[in-house]
């Protein structure tokens, strides 16, 4: 949540490049931004309520000049939506600027004792705090660094902060703990940004800053420091990530752009690791000995949103295919309830960012107590992903659009992955039927570019239901989380009601909402609860609600029963799950389009959410 950037370098115009890095993280939090540049020797700040166009209209061309700045775009936590509390925050005198991404827990505290030494807040954030707190420190030791480090160690909570001072107008001085930091080390110039994509343009190399370290960067470096102010010596990463795979590519919305990008994410999530022929899979990073991976009595899959659903997913995937145990755990859940892990558990937290907060402090929790921990994660050097034992990385490319879809066909690919790595290590699945599964598994792609070119059907079968109030998701088995994540995708970004069930449930509640108004969205593929469902499509007919079914091709007998059915191609029951979860992101896309909704960036909502 909130994206912060700041560029320190030898261009002269850099309020473009400071705009042009808002504008790529601006999936992170949208309700208001703000840039700082020194011009002319002193700090001037601009900031606006709304998206980053508003900023820009607001600003104009006034700030085409600067030797240095920082700018943010914010997702409201501490203070409302205004311009006041938008980003940057000075100091009383105007001559240090911050922007901050996380929570200042203890601000109230912090902010009581620095009134009462005079300072004069202006906003209701807790991130003004460190505005002052440094002002105060700097005004004793002269050296924004030093200052820096004095007020983060009094402070509790989260932080991803750039700060800049009129004094030192050579220098930013960057720090982290909670929230991500990137430093993009160019030739002459450096960029900073809450992840990599704003980088991109200017340079592949990069280093990601660990708790509780802080960056000193002018024109000629930059070092790295505890609280202490020991240096730390850090690695240089190399991004395989380029700009265009960052841009919409003709596409009118992200989203649409990376629901159209799944035949190649999952063929990017499959690369190099399936032995087709020997009918096994190959998992570099595990880090885990084929020994230490059969040892496990019991896995724990934990995550939040779109990412919780895969792992719903992965637990009938490894259930199924390993026999192992698997429990499915909301990160936030997980972490306050005592939960009983020790050394024959396996911890594994999926997150498509590697940063959200809740999926962070539960892997920690795991661990502490004991846990091996593995990461399935999309973004390349994020915490998660540096936290764990080992992981499966999904290489789907940057996901831009805040409601998740590559990564989350990706996940549950990594998953089946995972689960026949585990099934055949364990002699849990002959040779010839792990290699039928597997050849059917390298069709996905083909049957994902096929159920992609039913696109306008499903947008004549979005404009018959757009105005409906509500809708209810069944489905069963490996199919109950689709129905689970099509609710969502349709709640997210249309903001109609939608809820998922597991269909057999209905009846237990649900039914009662019945009636011709309705539309019940049935994914029912023909696999082992086929005829169940079928049961459950009667149950709703009978009530005069609206049937949308998603089944297998060629099923005469669902189109006799259904107002509407989109057919995705024949494949293994196991995989079904990735080919249904497409026809659903497609009815939420256009049903949310055609009410006009900003899909990319939904209300409310923010893609990485680095708070509790
Ligand atoms: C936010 C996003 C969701 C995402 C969830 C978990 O709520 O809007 O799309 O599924 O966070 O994110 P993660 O990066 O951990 O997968």
């Amino acid at each position: 949540m909130c994206g912060i950037v700041g560029y320190i370098g030898k261009r002269k115009k850099i309020y473009p490049v400071l705009l042009n890095g808002l504008k790529r993280l601006e999936y992170r939090g949208y309700d208001s931004a703000g840039i700082a540049l020194v011009c002319g020797g002193k700090i001037v700040i601009k900031k606006k309520v709304g998206k980053i166009a508003e900023l820009e209209k607001a600003v104009g061309k006034k700030l085409s000049t600067g030797e240095l700045g920082i700018a943010h775009t914010r997702w409201a936590t501490h203070g409302g939506v205004t311009d006041a509390n938008a980003h940057p925050h000075f100091d009383c005198k105007k001559n240090i600027a911050i922007v901050h991404n996380g929570i200042i827990e203890n601000y109230k505290v912090l902010k009581e004792l620095l009134e009462r030494e005079g300072h004069k807040f202006v906003t209701q954030t807790d991130s003004e705090v460190l505005a002052h707190l440094i002002e105060k420190y700097n005004d004793k030791v002269k050296d924004l660094a030093k200052a820096t480090r004095m007020a983060l160690k009094q402070v509790v909570g989260a932080y991803g902060l750039i700060v800049m001072s009129q004094y030192e107008p050579d220098k930013l001085v960057v720090a982290r703990k909670g929230s991500p930091v990137a430093i993009g080390i160019g030739e002459n110039e450096y960029l900073v940004a809450s992840d990599a994509t704003p980088i991109l343009e200017y340079t592949k190399k990069v280093i990601y800053l660990d708790d509780e370290e802080i960056g000193i960067i002018n024109h000629n470096g930059y070092k790295v420091v505890n609280l202490e102010n020991n240096g730390v010596h850090k690695m240089i990463n190399n991004l395989d990530w380029d700009i265009a795979m960052a841009e919409k590519s003709g596409f009118e919305t992200f989203m649409l752009k990376e629901i159209f990008e799944q035949p190649e994410s999952i063929t990017n999530t499959l690369r190099g690791r399936v032995l087709a022929k020997e009918g096994e899979v190959k998992l570099g990073g595990l880090n885990l000995t084929d020994e230490e991976l059969k040892r496990f009595k019991r896995i724990i899959i934990t995550a939040c949103g779109t990412s919780w659903h895969a792992a719903l997913i992965g637990e009938y995937l490894i259930e199924e295919l390993a026999k192992i145990p698997v429990e499915v755990e909301y990160a936030s859940e997980f972490r306050y309830r005592s939960p009983l892990v020790d050394k024959e558990t396996l911890m594994i937290a999926i997150s498509q960012s590697g940063e959200t907060t809740d999926t962070l402090f539960a892997l920690r929790e795991a661990k502490a107590l004991g846990a091996r921990t593995l990461g399935i994660c999309n973004v390349v050097g994020s915490t998660i992903a540096r936290e764990v034992d080992g992981g499966i990385y999904l290489h789907a490319g940057p996901e831009i659009g805040v409601a998740s879809t590559k990564a989350f066909t990706s996940m549950v690919t990594a998953l089946f992955l995972f689960a026949m790595h585990l099934a055949r290590e364990k002699g849990l699945i002959e040779k010839s039927k792990a290699k039928k599964i597997i050849s059917e598994l390298l069709k996905v792609p083909d049957y994902v570019r096929e159920i992609l070119n039913l696109n306008d059907g499903i947008k004549t079968i979005a404009r018959k239901y757009k105005d409906n109030k509500n809708f209810i998701y069944l489905g069963r088995g490996n199919n109950f989380p689709v129905a689970l994540e099509g609710a969502l995708k349709l709640k997210e970004i249309s903001y109609i009601h939608a809820e998922g069930y597991p269909a057999a449930e209905m009846k237990h509640g649900p039914i009662a909402l019945i009636d011709e108004d309705m539309p019940v969205v049935f994914i029912a593929t023909r696999d082992k609860v086929y005829e169940k469902i079928m049961n459950n499509i009667s149950e709703v007919k009978a009530r005069q609600g609206k049937i949308i079914a998603v089944a297998t091709e060629n099923d005469n007998e669902i189109k006799k029963i259904a107002n509407e059915v989109i057919f995705v191609p024949k494949t293994d029951e196991l995989l079904y799950p990735i080919l249904t979860s497409i026809p659903l992101q497609l009815l939420a896309y256009h049903i949310a389009k055609l009410k006009g909704c900003d899909v990319d960036k939904p209300r409310n909502l923010a893609k990485s959410v680095t708070v509790e």
